[in-house]
């Protein structure tokens, strides 16, 4: 039949029919758009008969109901989310090429908070590192710093990780955290005794995502327009203050609402009271980097003595509407980085370069990068393709590059930073390991208080570790750390102080 032109008054009509559509659009409908009758009652045969199959509405229901869940995270489980902005406001162009550090730069974010171990609902007051990730829309693409709020981590290699995790994890066959667990696989790491140190203070127990403090943990490269490099660590310094429960404040807080850290957070933007952190990064060369005494790309080392330079403010200012489509679906990795951010040679982060991606192809799906969270605000333009759940649009039949017949090609102007190699495979722990000083100077930066609570709150899980072997290598490490906190430990879970020191002695830095 030839095609026609479609008379004025069918358009009337066509507009009178979708105006009639969006006025009934309040009806009920199964997922292909068809109205339900009754919601309320299933189909069956008869009054006293069983329910039907053929109960397309019912069927359906208890479908997706039973799919309503995708894998947690496997660590880092519990978070909540808030959108907001990030404004450069220093020009760093001598260091890095990244669009998102050009002065007057606004970059909208998005921000996941969380605690580490336990599950989804677990409660916040729990002693934990706490994630601090932020994915910046930047306009050469998604940039996401996946950090914590200290600044330094456990090991220093990606190939420990599942194990320490299982460590920290409820018991296998108990479902139960256990301190004999995560001790004994500690007192095999004694480059854990600095985060150890950190994580029993009060800094392990945040009063607010608010009021705590971010860190790449990481040192990452940075690089300018001819390619130079500086290896950089990012942190960011919350405007509220920093403020830090007590053993007995998270007690009493878990006791009322063990949420409070994901609802003081949604009230304050509620509110309008918009949370604001400044982002600083310590910044070093190559050459730098090899004078040190300890090696600067170890994740269980600060630096010490590099000047902190502000870069930028981030204000987060919108609540999700939808806690499962943004904060769930979420897919924050740091192989997620933008011309002039790269990653360095720390052995933990090459291997969460990995790790991320590969957890949410499996998480989120094949396609999770395209979900409105994630998708970036540079279009993303590749022949990635297919796979499970695609609303892409792709369109043609050039699925291949290069081509004769399309002009998409990668530019050479954001090509990856070349660094010198020399050497053989192998492998073999870092050189540099300093394992135990930095823990000391950190313990002695303390307050009075503060120490005396980070050794009630050490003392709390060490006392509960059967194993004498176990117990008595770790007050070694802490004792190594610093003679005046491994003693004060020693006396807390009633160890013996000459037996402590007579084992720390043997240690090396
Ligand atoms: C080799 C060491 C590590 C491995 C293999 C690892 C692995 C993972 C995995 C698989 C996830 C779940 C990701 C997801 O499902 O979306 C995750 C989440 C997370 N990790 Fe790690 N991790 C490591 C070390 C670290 C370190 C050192 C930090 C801090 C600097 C960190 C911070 C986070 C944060 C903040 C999240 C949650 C991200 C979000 O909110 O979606 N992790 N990690």
């Amino acid at each position: 039949m030839a095609f026609r032109p479609r008379p004025l008054g069918m358009s009337v009509i066509a507009l009178a029919t979708l105006v009639a559509f969006q006025a009934s659009a309040s009806t009920l409908t199964r997922d292909n758009g068809a109205p339900v009758g009754d919601n309320q009652n299933s189909q069956t045969a008869g009054p006293t008969g069983p329910v039907l199959l053929q109960d397309v509405q019912l069927i359906q229901k208890l479908q997706r109901f039973d799919r309503e869940r995708i894998p947690e995270r496997v660590v880092h489980a519990r978070g909540t989310g808030a959108h907001g902005e990030f404004v450069a406001t220093k020009d760093i162009s001598d260091l890095t090429r990244a669009k998102v550090f050009a002065p007057g730069e606004r970059t909208p974010v998005f921000v996941r908070f969380s605690s580490v171990i336990h599950s989804g609902h677990s409660p916040e007051t729990l002693r934990d590192p706490r994630g601090f990730a932020t994915k910046f829309y930047t306009r050469e693409g998604n940039w996401d710093l996946v950090g914590n709020n200290l600044p330094v981590f456990f090991i220093r290699d990606a190939i420990k990780f599942p194990d320490m995790v299982h460590s920290l994890k409820p018991s296998p066959d108990t479902n139960i955290q256990d301190p004999n667990r995560f001790f004994d696989f500690f007192s095999h790491q004694p480059e854990a005794t600095h985060m150890l140190t950190r994580v029993y203070t009060d800094y392990g127990t945040p009063a607010s995502y608010r009021e705590m403090d971010g860190n790449s943990v990481h040192a990452y490269k940075l690089v300018n327009e001819k390619g130079e490099v500086h290896y950089v660590k990012f942190h960011w310094k919350s405007l509220q203050g920093q403020k830090n429960l007590t053993a007995k404040e998270a007690e009493a807080v878990q006791g009322k609402d063990f949420n409070h850290m994901t609802r003081d957070l949604i009230a304050a933007i509620d509110k309008g009271n918009y949370p604001k952190w400044d982002l600083y990064i310590q910044t070093m060369t190559p050459d730098q980097l090899a004078k040190l005494d300890y090696d600067p790309l170890d994740a269980t080392k600060v630096w010490p003595g590099v000047p902190e330079v502000k870069v930028g403010t981030m204000t987060l200012n919108k609540n999700p509407e939808s806690v499962f489509l943004e904060t769930e679906q979420s897919a924050l990795a740091p192989s997620n980085l933008v011309p002039g951010i790269e990653p360095s040679e720390d052995r933990l982060l090459q291997g969460r370069i990995f790790s991320y991606a590969d957890t949410q192809l499996y998480r989120v799906g094949t396609n999770g990068l395209q979900l409105p969270v994630n998708r970036p605000r540079a279009a993303a333009i590749n022949h990635n393709q297919d796979g499970n759940t695609n609303p892409g649009a792709r369109k043609g039949g050039v699925n291949y590059e290069p081509s004769t017949q399309a002009d998409i090609s990668a530019s050479i102007s954001v090509r990856y930073s070349q660094m010198p190699l020399s050497g053989s495979t192998q492998q073999q722990g870092i050189a540099r390991t300093l394992n135990f000083r930095q823990a000391g100077e950190y313990y002695r930066s303390l307050s009075a208080k503060e120490q005396a609570n980070l050794v009630s709150n050490l003392a709390g899980d060490l006392g509960q570790v059967k194993s004498d072997g176990v117990k008595y290598t770790m007050l070694s490490y802490f004792q190594k750390a610093d003679a005046n906190y491994g003693r004060a430990l020693s006396k807390a879970v009633k160890a013996d102080p000459a037996r402590v020191e007579a084992m720390a002695a043997k240690l090396q830095d």
